[in-house]
């Protein structure tokens, strides 16, 4: 599926009310992300977060960790009304992160449940992202596998391209030392199909194509889904990443 990042804002400036609400698995990734962060270091100098959105992530690392100076950046400037009630002081850089100029490199990088959306995750981590870090600087991130939403993909054919556990691990490996790499699979359930669809709209998730989908169309992806899949379970595979730029 081809990204285009004015529906990927669209559509997350859409779900950021009812995101935190929703966002059971991105809450449990940021989490996981900082416990595994925490037992390698606690305080840096100067830390850029990218897709910053309602600050989970934000929220998760000052909590343990702290910083001289922070960035951070989300595609839409929306982010920064839920960053300015976390933080008292920071910069925020609106726009792509694939395309981000901060003018200044950082010894940390974070980043939760946002690189699936990079069109091209080989050249932003090993060239982009790496041109940013500092000596030894880390890049600590979550992201999503291959069985990501794979309910999704067999009902409707529409998928974005996440990537392997071992692919992503064989191109960070060309520039970074890996510190921690986990993978696992989280299932949710839902009481309906329509419930699941909700449930992707509240989260931001846009895999289900660039148009609103017609009565017709969501009644048969519902009476599909309800066959192949009569527990409505939906599988998250997220991984978690922390690597040192070599
Ligand atoms: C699933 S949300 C995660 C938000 C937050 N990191 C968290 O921990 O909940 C993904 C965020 O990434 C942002 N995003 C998506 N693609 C982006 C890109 N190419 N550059 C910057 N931000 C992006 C979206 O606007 C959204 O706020």
């Amino acid at each position: 599926m081809q990204i285009d990042a004015r529906t990927v804002k669209k559509h997350f400036e859409k779900s950021m009310e009812d995101y935190d609400k929703n966002a059971v698995v991105q809450r449990l990734i940021a989490g996981k992300l900082i416990d595994e962060l925490v037992k390698i270091k606690t305080s840096f100098s100067d830390v850029l977060e990218l897709g910053s959105g309602t600050g989970l992530l934000t929220k998760e690392f000052f909590a343990r960790c702290k910083c001289t100076s922070f960035t951070a950046n989300d595609l839409t400037a929306r982010s920064k009304f839920y960053l300015d009630k976390i933080l008292p002081d920071y910069e925020f850089i609106a726009g792509n992160a694939e395309k981000i100029k901060t003018g200044k490199n950082f010894d940390l990088i974070i980043s939760n449940a946002m690189f699936q959306w990079f069109s091209d995750f080989k050249n932003s981590v090993n060239f982009k992202l790496y041109s940013m870090l500092k000596n030894d600087g880390l890049l600590a991130f979550t992201t999503f596998s291959e069985n990501n939403f794979k309910e999704i993909r067999k009902t409707t054919g529409i998928s974005l391209e996440y990537k392997k556990f071992t692919d992503l691990k064989e191109i960070l490996a060309e520039n970074y030392k890996i510190l921690h790499a986990e993978e696992f699979d989280y299932k949710m359930n839902f009481t309906s199909a329509l419930e699941l669809l909700a449930h992707m709209k509240h989260t931001g998730v846009n895999s289900l194509g660039t148009r609103k989908w017609t009565f017709v169309e969501v009644k048969k992806f519902c009476e599909e889904y309800q066959k192949l899949y009569p527990e409505i379970s939906l599988t998250y595979s997220p991984v978690i990443f922390i690597v040192q730029k070599k």
